[in-house]
């Protein structure tokens, strides 16, 4: 267990801050070098080329290439989950009347970019749902099947918490033909991710939740067999030779090896790339292992603190850091609302109410929170 690391955030303590899942707020560390880099704008003649143009992004991608359990070669840097989806259909072709499986309330970013493919290929979306008591893993596997061309999946569904067993279906989409691409976005950094096992086609998370970093920067893992593929933008930093920058119009038809040639255009970030490193430092730091094992006995001692008043935790297969609490009949529709008059913040996922701590929060957030829970049931 990881002690609460809440000095480390600016977080006041009568606040209770429960929704990570929505915002994961950037260590001080990780304010500071923002601030930094704010600073620098404003002195431009500052800037160091190679430092910041190329090493600065190099460190973040080094960083982020560790909880892929990645080389820092196979990582790009994205905006958004949606940019590094976009990067994924763009190098697939599914077959005509071929199927891509998605979960049922899937993340709409890792929905309508598949639509537009199947549509664009003549193939189809097969949405895989689950019957109460069953697991998703379950429903994808026993969905996968010979018409499979793509699974798109996350490791953790957003909205019920389900996690899935990714080696199990990345074994039976590879027994398929079939490409997988993930969203990691509410499980990287949270959850191990056994890159060796799962080895997907392409995988993306975006920066703002789990990862603790500033919102439009995440991260896009490319396997090795699609890092000579397309990328959406034409960026002239990923193009060889780009260091130099008095021959840019040298043009260049190669580019820089790896996925470096998905990054995203600018992707050197002054404003983000300095925070997110320190917040990948810190997650780095304390162990994904660790803050696992960590938010899996707070968010059990969270449900034990609310079952008094009729929540209950009854997602089978819910990962460890990220707990949906089925609310009694007769809980008001304006709940989160009314917890947030009283500095409590959780979000509502339908009649769930999601509560996703992180190392920021005590023992004192949990009795404040059920506090206020009883105050407003
Ligand atoms: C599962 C999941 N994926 C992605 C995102 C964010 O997507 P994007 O970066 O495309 O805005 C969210 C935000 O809530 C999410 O829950």
């Amino acid at each position: 267990m990881i002690p609460s690391q809440r000095d480390l955030f600016d977080i006041p303590r009568e606040r209770v801050y429960l929704n990570t899942a929505y915002m994961g707020p950037m260590p001080k560390a990780a304010i500071a070098a923002g601030a930094e880099s704010y600073a620098l704008k404003g002195q431009p003649w500052r800037y160091d080329i190679q430092g910041d143009f190329f090493d600065a992004p190099e460190a973040v991608r080094a960083r982020a290439a560790r909880l892929f359990g990645s080389s820092p070669a196979d990582i790009a840097l994205v905006p958004a989950a949606s940019y590094g989806l976009a990067t994924a259909a763009r190098n697939l072709a599914p077959q005509r009347r071929t199927e891509i499986l998605v979960l049922e309330a899937q993340f709409p970013s890792n929905l309508y970019v598949w639509r537009e493919l199947a549509g664009q290929y003549g193939a189809r979306i097969r949405t895989v749902s689950r019957s109460a008591n069953q697991s998703w893993s379950e429903a994808v596997l026993g969905a996968i099947g010979p018409a499979t061309s793509i699974v798109a999946c996350p490791q953790v569904h957003w909205a019920d918490g389900g996690a899935l067993d990714l080696p199990a279906i990345s074994e039976a989409a590879r027994r398929q033909g079939a490409a997988l691409v993930l969203d990691l976005t509410q499980s990287l950094g949270a959850l191990p991710f056994d890159m060796a096992a799962i080895q997907p086609d392409f995988a993306v998370a975006a920066g703002y939740k789990w990862l603790l970093g500033p919102y439009t920067l995440g991260f896009l893992y490319a396997a090795p067999h699609h890092q000579t593929g397309e990328a959406l933008e034409e960026n002239w930093i990923v193009r060889e030779k780009a260091e130099d920058f008095a021959r840019l119009v040298d043009y260049a038809d190669g580019y820089a090896p790896g996925a470096k040639r998905f990054d995203m255009g600018e992707r050197s970030a002054f404003q983000l790339v300095p925070a997110a490193s320190e917040s990948l430092a810190q997650i780095l730091d304390w162990g994904v292992e660790e803050i696992a094992a960590t938010l899996a006995q707070r968010t059990q001692a969270i449900t034990r603190a609310v079952a008094p008043l009729g929540l209950a935790d009854d997602t089978p297969d819910r990962a460890g850091h990220y707990l949906m609490l089925a609310l009694p009949g007769g809980a008001p529709k304006d709940l989160v609302t009314r917890l947030a008059a009283r500095g409590i913040n959780v979000s509502q996922r339908g009649d769930r109410l999601r509560v996703t701590p992180h190392l920021f929060n005590d023992d004192a957030d949990i009795a404040a929170f059920a506090d206020g829970l009883r105050a407003v049931l």
